[in-house]
């Protein structure tokens, strides 16, 4: 479907989950959070529903996330529903990767084309840290896993934190020599935890090609990631820039949170709810959502938080 500024809309991203077995500082409370009631979340059948509603609509990429979805029970069974819908042309799951041990093998075997795994360190203790309670071992044989299960990619998902993980960015580059992966830095935004972060950990993600002027623009984007690639490696790099570069124009998304809500931005409270609803009314609802995409967001800085009205959490990124 085609929204009111000309844009396509053809990506659909689905938390599964507002849980997550890691408390990342940009996105989790230290606390975790309360579960909530089981009626106010979306059942596997209203999900692959709204799945159908969207193909309908034109729709044909699917990503889903949480919190972290493969804590979510049934998360196989679900991607092998959505998977198997006549339209679903990619079928991809953003993770934190812990999980992908137990699950990586039977998620591809569902359907799953593609997997991005969040790991914004490589050092154990600073790994800690940000996460509060994760082991890096565990999210570093994820990414083994993710190979081994033989899905069409893998790509790691790095938030630049000034003072925190810059000086491992050629760390992360240098994974790219020897194996296909896609390595992407994301700027952080100010949203949900993020928006506790002092202003000197808002990088720009120029910080990557200072730090690494060998890296060659490749002249192409993947999605909102803008290509790179260090000259004879395998993999590449993107840089995902949300801050210092607008993508409003190109949003190709649309967002349906655990509870069955729509955002038709990021970036705006603005959400509308599909839950408890026929397949044929979640169509028209989400024709709705479409139409009332901003054409663009509010200006983002260190100072000028989001208004997405959530926890990352609970949007899914
Ligand atoms: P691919 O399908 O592999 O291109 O993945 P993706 O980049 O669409 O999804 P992923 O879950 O890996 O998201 C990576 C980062 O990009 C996250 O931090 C997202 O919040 C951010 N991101 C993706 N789409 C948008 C968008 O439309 N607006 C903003 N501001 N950030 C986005
Ligand atoms: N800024 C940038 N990226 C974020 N993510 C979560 N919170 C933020 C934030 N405040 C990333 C995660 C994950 C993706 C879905 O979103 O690291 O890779
Ligand atoms: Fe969990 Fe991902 Fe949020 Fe970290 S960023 S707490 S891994 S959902």
């Amino acid at each position: 479907m085609i929204d009111n500024y000309g844009r396509k809309i053809d990506y659909m991203r689905i938390s599964v989950t507002e849980l997550c077995n890691l408390r990342c500082r940009y996105c989790m409370p230290e606390e975790g959070i309360v579960k909530r009631d089981h009626e106010e979340m979306m059942t596997a059948e209203e999900t692959v529903d709204a799945v159908k509603a969207a193909v309908s609509l034109g729709i044909s990429k699917i990503r889903i996330t949480g919190g972290e979805p493969l804590v979510k029970r049934g998360i196989v069974s679900l991607c092998r529903q959505i998977a198997a819908i006549e339209g679903v042309r990619e079928l991809c799951i953003t993770t934190n990767g812990t999980l992908l041990p137990r699950y990586g093998r039977e998620l591809k075997d569902a359907g799953v084309n593609r997997v991005n795994i969040s790991l914004d360190t490589l050092d154990p203790d600073k790994y800690r840290e940000i996460t509060r309670i994760g082991d890096l071992r565990e999210a570093l044989d994820g990414v083994d896993a993710a190979f081994e299960a033989g899905f069409e990619k893998v790509k790691i998902n790095t938030v630049l934190m000034g003072g925190f993980n810059d000086d491992e960015i050629k760390d992360f580059v240098a994974l790219t020599c020897d194996r296909p992966l896609e390595v992407r830095f994301i700027e952080l935004m100010p949203i949900g935890g993020g928006m506790d972060f002092d202003k000197a950990k808002f990088i720009s993600c120029q910080s990557v090609l200072s730090e690494v002027p060998k890296l060659r623009p490749l002249g192409c984007s993947d999605g909102v990631a803008v290509m790179y690639s260090l000259p004879g490696a395998m993999g590449r790099i993107g840089l995902i820039r949300p801050i210092s570069c607008e993508f409003c124009r190109e949003c190709n998304k649309i967002r349906l949170t655990a509870d069955g809500m729509l955002k038709p931005c990021l970036h705006s409270d603005a959400e509308i709810s599909i839950k408890g609803k026929s397949r044929a009314e979640m169509e028209l609802v989400m024709q709705d959502a479409i139409l009332q995409k901003p054409q663009m967001r509010d200006h983002l800085d260190a100072d000028n938080p989001s208004h997405a009205g959530r926890n990352m959490n609970s949007i899914g990124g």
